[in-house]
């Protein structure tokens, strides 16, 4: 919640924790708290800055510490109980703050000091007041679960398990809904198809109505086996309505992500309005709109306050933005992280399968066509010399793993295209740079080693790739490349030879998700390239490049080869960050 919320508000929470921040209490426009939330009798834990607002409010003191203290640095218990009893004598700690507490408030005892802060933790055991100053929620910090057990068990809330979660979603439906009645889309993803079942399941047949737009940028054979896996659960209540010519008409001529996204967003309302006149599915006549949203997309498109803006999600945008204030809006799922959502999909009864789709964006083949007019401009990548269309390979850095020496010749080449990246919590759009070898069908952990290293220490960088197709950089040609039913049916005939080879690879779920990315250029006039872009993760706000066995990159390469329009292949082998995972 915000850090503003009044105490009348949070006096039904079991406990709250007051988080870090990079401000200095003092700062103007530093996150404030309501000091009455200390009145409530609920135990609060202050982490960081939350530990230093803790004691200015209560009257202590905070100043600038002697020292800054960044990274690790020992702790020693002083008086062996509160959140740290049982814990050993000392341990090592993850500290970052410029500030520190001087002074603690009346009624408070130092509870651990470092070298150089004393006060690394206080408490008020009476209030259940607890402040730490270091970080107890990173993996660096030893017995940092410990800590927040402890006082999560001083709370006393009820275990969490989403089968009582589940439950308190619906009581949140059927107070949001109130009388109302949900028209909900249903993309094809596992997140709205979860949020249509849940509301199905809350609210009943009658109160809900589910409309699946083929955008004609879905998978192969998507809609045929959404409308499958809803027949065994009874759900009847799903229109499928083919716009596809209308998403094509729309996105002409159009290249700029963003505005691809907004267009995506605009026109599943537009076909949602119409086919809501159609189906007499008026706001006047109580009908709301439901959407699958979930928490990581709420927050990378900056949905709180705090939080950079990454990208905006096609959930977000304007209109809905506007309905969202008007209250016209539910997203039961807001709260969820993806795991989460499989799990709720699994006690909803869902099929196994279905559940553990993997994630699908919304605007689905369309943000994963990158489009051009014309050739971008390549920016100058040190060493100085490679472009594309003269290859010059260039001796590589020395990469600190791989092969025995770490030096190996890898031809590099910046790409002319660009993609989003997220570098230090910001986004960056940036070029790809691809690496060429000799043994092309597989890349070796040189490869991998240079994929961190690069965008690390470039402004121009974000991404790197491993060409699978060539052994040596080819006389690239450009193709202007759009949205349309051309290049989305190129697409979807390439992800569905991934999705088929993994599947058949026993790899699906062991691979978080697989977008197969369309470039708008090849080796010969016309052509175009594929990306692979297999990850593994846990909630999509971070990612590792999977790595897939020679064979399976062997089989799928030479697969894409074969198809009509591509004639190269290229690996991304970058993590999130520095990359996102879509490309675009
Ligand atoms: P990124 O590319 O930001 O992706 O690392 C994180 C997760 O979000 C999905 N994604 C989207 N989903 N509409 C969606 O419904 C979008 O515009 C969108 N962009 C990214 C992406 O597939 C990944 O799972």
């Amino acid at each position: 919640m915000p850090s503003e919320t009044k105490a009348q508000d949070l006096k039904d929470v079991a406990g709250i924790i007051l988080s870090g921040g990079p401000q200095s209490v003092y700062e103007a426009g530093s996150p404030q708290a309501d000091p009455e939330i200390l009145e409530l009798g609920i135990p609060v834990l202050g982490l960081c800055y939350g530990h230093q607002w803790l004691a200015h409010a209560l009257g202590g003191r905070v100043a600038p510490g002697n020292v800054k203290e960044y990274g690790l640095t020992d702790i020693e218990q002083l008086s062996g109980d509160g959140l740290f009893a049982g814990l050993p004598q000392q341990f090592t700690v993850w500290m970052s703050h410029g500030d520190e507490v001087k002074e603690l408030p009346e009624g408070f005892l130092t509870v651990a000091s470092s070298k150089n802060c004393k006060n690394a933790a206080m408490m008020n055991a009476e209030k259940k007041i607890f402040g730490i100053q270091f970080h107890i929620e990173v993996t660096h910090t030893q017995h940092g679960m410990d800590i927040l057990r402890r006082f999560v068990d001083l709370c006393g809330p009820e275990a969490w398990s989403m089968k009582s979660y589940a439950s308190h979603i619906g009581e949140e439906i059927l107070r949001e809904v109130g009388e109302k009645k949900v028209f909900m889309l249903v993309s094809g993803g596992v997140d709205s198809t979860v949020a249509f079942t849940l509301l199905n399941k809350v609210l009943g047949e009658d109160r809900v109505q589910g409309l699946l737009v083929d955008t004609g940028l879905m998978r192969k054979g998507e809609v045929t086996a959404i409308q499958k896996a809803f027949e065994p659960l009874g759900i009847k209540n799903l229109q499928v309505e083919d716009a596809s010519e209308r998403f094509f008409a729309a996105l002409k001529d159009v290249y700029e992500p963003e505005a691809k996204r907004a267009i995506i967003g605009r026109t599943f309302l537009d076909v949602q309005r119409a086919v809501s006149e159609r189906m007499g599915l008026r706001i006047e006549d109580g009908w709301m709109l439901g959407q699958g949203t979930i928490y990581p997309d709420t927050i990378e498109t900056g949905g709180t306050k705090n939080s950079d803006k990454i990208k905006t999600h096609h959930n977000r945008v304007e209109l809905v933005q506007q309905m969202i204030e008007e209250g016209l809006v539910i997203e039961p799922l807001k709260e969820l992280y993806k795991d989460e959502v499989r799990q709720l999909g699994e006690e909803l009864g869902l099929p196994h399968e279905l559940v553990w789709r993997h994630p699908f964006p919304g605007p689905g083949l369309g943000v994963r066509i990158l489009c051009a007019s014309a050739s971008t401009s390549i920016p100058a990548f040190a060493p100085a010399g490679a472009s594309v269309g003269k290859p010059s390979p260039f001796p590589a850095h020395s990469t600190g793993s791989g092969q025995a020496g770490g030096r190996e010749n890898i031809d590099r080449v910046v790409l002319p295209v660009r993609s989003v990246g997220v570098q230090g919590d910001g986004r960056t759009y940036r070029h790809a740079l691809a690496l060429f070898a000799e043994d092309h069908e597989c890349p070796t952990d040189s490869h991998y080693a240079l994929a961190s290293s690069i965008p690390n220490g470039s402004k121009t960088i974000n991404r790197v790739l491993f060409c699978l197709s060539h052994a040596k950089l080819f006389e690239i040609s450009f193709t202007p490349t759009f949205i349309t039913k051309e290049s989305a049916d190129l697409l979807r005939e390439a992800d569905a030879i991934v999705t088929d080879a993994i599947r058949e690879a026993n790899l699906y779920e062991k691979i978080w998700q697989f977008p197969v990315v369309l470039l708008p250029f090849g080796e010969k006039e016309g052509m175009r390239s594929i990306i692979l872009r297999p990850i593994e993760s846990t909630d999509a706000m971070t990612a590792a490049a999977y790595r897939l066995p020679k064979e399976v990159l062997r089989r799928i390469t030479q697969a894409i080869l074969k198809l009509r329009g591509i004639d190269a292949v290229f690996l991304d082998l970058t993590n999130k960050p520095p990359a996102t995972i879509e490309w675009e």
